[in-house]
């Protein structure tokens, strides 16, 4: 009989996720721990973590909803929130603060606009609000992360406009900063990541490199793929899958994975979010394959984030199989079911063991 197909990558990191807060982040982390070694845990609870010391607080709620062993050590990487009024002392104070190994325990700010998400309503009404910040931020070489919406005009040409109007005028101002453009989903940012410095970089989404908004919309409303930024026409998913699996260092892994349970999401206000953790790994691979470039599978899961974030690459492994399973209808998330990404469907890879 013919040998089941594997491959084996450096174990990834995700440098976007959403572990919320007790009783959900046990849930959450039953799926991230067994595929990644570090996720950056986004910023925007409710209230939101906006100073060191909140940070150290959600660390330790974190670490106490883990998982048994062997998963032991997995690391949650943190982010700050940043609003109006984030004094730059807060940047200083987080760039100093190292774990034992001597890694940084916070890694990133988080730029939301406010009102472009989720629990973006403490985010930054005017960009020209963080320019001491982000002097601070260029200065001590922290990462800026940024959910990269306007918060006016038609919800499909946002992200183009924030380049235009935000993203440009940022990068003019602090050439030197870092910067990771979060979740990508247009072209138009392909291209504007292309032709930026360096310093700049991108993160992709499992459903940004496999939907388009034909399948949210056509054939009946599809809540669980709703997410911000929205899901774009297909001319911009396949300008990211070929930016993901180029082999540029310029674009890697950010999963967005946000859970909400299933009937915030089947609402007739439904919120923003897909929860991918459950296969965040074995959905970018299924991509990988069925554009032929599974060699670059490694790179954008598991070096080329840590590279932009001068954090050092993971040395262990995470091996896959091409044996086909089938993603339960719903997961039980604390009091509720949560309908994860590609419920009741069959998914070509499995992580083992
Ligand atoms: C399963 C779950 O959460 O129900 N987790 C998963 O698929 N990652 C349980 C399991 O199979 O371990
Ligand atoms: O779809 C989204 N959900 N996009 C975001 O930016 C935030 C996230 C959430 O927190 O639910
Ligand atoms: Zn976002
Ligand atoms: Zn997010």
């Amino acid at each position: 009989a013919a040998m089941t197909e594997t491959i084996t990558i450096r174990r990834p990191d995700d440098f976007h996720h959403h572990c919320r807060d007790q009783p959900i982040t046990q849930a959450v982390l039953k799926h991230a721990v067994p595929r990644f070694a570090r996720c950056m845990m986004m910023p925007n609870l409710v209230p939101p973590v906006t100073t060191v010391q909140l940070a150290l607080e959600y660390k330790e709620r974190i670490m106490s909803a883990m998982p048994p062993e062997p998963h032991a050590k997995f690391q949650p990487l943190m982010s700050l929130y940043l609003t109006d009024k984030t004094d730059p002392e807060e940047i200083r104070k987080a760039c100093a603060l190292k774990n034992e190994d001597g890694t940084p325990t916070v890694i990133a700010c988080k730029y939301y606009p406010s009102g472009a998400t989720t629990n973006s309503a403490s985010g930054v009404t005017d960009y020209k609000n963080l320019f001491p910040v982000l002097e601070a931020m260029q200065e001590l070489g922290m990462m800026l992360c940024i959910h990269s919406e306007v918060t006016h005009g038609d919800i499909f040409d946002r992200e183009p406009a924030f380049i235009d109007e935000i993203m440009k005028p940022i990068v003019a101002k602090f050439p030197k900063l870092k910067i990771v453009m979060e979740h990508i989903s247009t072209k138009a940012a392909v291209d504007y990541v292309l032709s930026a410095p360096d310093n700049l970089k991108a993160s992709i989404t499992p459903q940004h490199l496999m939907y388009n908004r034909n399948h949210l919309l056509v054939g009946g409303i599809k809540p669980h793929l709703y997410c911000l930024p929205i899901l774009k026409a297909e001319v911009h998913r396949v300008a990211l899958v070929e930016a993901a699996t180029s082999g540029n260092p310029k674009f890697f892994l950010g999963t967005d994975s946000a859970p909400h349970v299933t009937y915030r999401k089947e609402s007739a206000c439904g919120c923003a979010g897909v929860f991918s953790a459950h296969a965040a790994i074995e959905f970018y691979t299924q991509v990988f394959e069925e554009e032929g470039k599974l060699d670059k599978l490694e790179d954008f899961c598991s070096s080329y984030g840590a590279d932009h974030y001068g954090i050092p690459r993971n040395t262990e492994t995470i091996t896959l199989e091409k044996k086909a399973w089938k993603v339960p209808a719903q997961y039980q998330f604390g009091e509720h079911p949560l309908t994860p990404l590609q419920a009741g469907e069959e998914i070509p890879w499995s992580i083992v063991g």
